[in-house]
């Protein structure tokens, strides 16, 4: 395993910003996580786990040692009269390995179709879309623990997974590296059509809805709507949907009728995060080289030369103006490094 140093990140971030790590290694074997381990000096230095880098703001410099993820591998493990059991090794594009489950005939991931990023993110915020989230079929995560070196194996519910959060962002973070995670996708098929423009985007089509149909109109919707970041560099959603009371939503509703929201475990209601900035003003503006994307409020864009400053610069501005529009606070949902 070779370790570079001042190695360059910009390629390595979907935000594209200019960033160097003073160390960088991959890991492509749980080998390579030993070698790390049981050497002194780099044992020292403090650590960042790098997968699609899709979810990340990097500073000018990242101090100290980078490992991406690197492992590869997807397969069948196991199958029983009622679901498909299907591990997939972190290092994987996710959207790839979506693809693969559904060609081999296993459905229930494909509303979460072209979502950016490696396997190995999508437990740690739980990433969702179109009304599906990982935790819904994640049946068991298995990371190496970064300070005994030891593998350990969680189930779904130990991993504490909430809205675009788990164990592995909070009090997990820094110890745990996820290394592989098992699916268990039931063969009863569950479509989810009911969320976003799916069933409009199938009608369009003149197509049946099956996974396969699904996925390509999930696929399409978001081509239509968030910025590819091979051309422009983005970060999904920079923002997470607020979730408030229903007094609060109730409120705001008397004073803007078509505010977006939606029920949320209950007694609470997530409010449209992109509603909120879109109405806040912020919908295609700039400031500096960033700005919040013309199709949708929610995805702050990096319009060319870009540094962290300038992504919180802005981000700030546009909690604040939502802040004092609506009373309402906006919590970013990339990591910051
Ligand atoms: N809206 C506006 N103006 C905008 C953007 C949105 O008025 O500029 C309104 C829309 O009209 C819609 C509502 O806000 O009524 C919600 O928008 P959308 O359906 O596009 O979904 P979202 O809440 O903005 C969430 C996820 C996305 C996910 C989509 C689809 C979060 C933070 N974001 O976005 O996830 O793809 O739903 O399920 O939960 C990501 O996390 O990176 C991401 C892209």
């Amino acid at each position: 395993m070779q370790i570079h140093t001042n190695k360059d990140l910009s390629s390595l971030n979907t935000l594209q910003l200019r960033s160097q790590a003073e160390h960088f290694a991959e890991l492509h074997s749980e080998q390579d996580v030993r070698d790390i381990l049981n050497d002194s000096s780099l044992r020292k230095l403090s650590w960042n786990i790098l997968g699609g880098g899709s979810n990340l703001v990097l500073p000018s410099t990242v101090r100290g040692l980078v490992l991406k993820v690197a492992n590869q591998g997807r397969e069948l493990i196991g199958e029983d009269h009622e679901a498909w059991y299907v591990k997939v090794q972190a290092g994987e594009v996710w959207h790839d390995f979506v693809q693969w489950t559904l060609q081999q005939g296993y459905w229930g991931l494909e509303n979460l179709s072209l979502i950016p990023g490696t396997a190995g993110a999508a437990p740690i915020q739980n990433i969702g879309a179109y009304g599906v989230e990982v935790k819904d079929t994640l049946w068991e995560v298995s990371c190496l623990d970064l300070q005994s070196g030891e593998n350990k194996v969680f189930s779904n519910k130990e991993c504490h997974f909430a809205y675009r959060d788990s164990f592995f962002k909070q009090e997990g973070a820094g110890r745990y590296l996820v290394w592989n995670m098992t699916f268990r996708l039931p063969k009863k098929n569950v479509l989810h059509l009911e969320y976003g423009d799916i069933r409009k985007e199938l009608e369009r089509q003149q197509l049946v809805a099956e996974p396969r149909t699904i996925a390509n109109a999930v696929i399409h919707i978001r081509q239509s709507k968030l910025p590819d970041p091979k051309v422009i560099g983005n970060a999904g959603s920079f923002f997470k949907n607020p979730i408030v009371s229903k007094d609060m939503r109730d409120t705001l509703l008397q004073s803007h009728t078509d505010l977006v929201s939606f029920p949320y475990q209950n007694t609470q209601f997530k409010l449209a995060a992109g509603w909120l900035i879109d109405r806040a003003g912020w919908k295609g503006k700039k400031l500096g080289p960033v700005g919040m994307y013309e199709k949708q409020a929610l995805v702050l864009v990096n319009h060319g030369g870009a540094s962290a400053d300038d992504v919180w610069k802005l981000a700030n501005q546009v909690s604040l103006d939502v802040k004092n529009a609506f009373g309402v606070e906006i919590e970013p949902e990339p990591i910051r490094w």
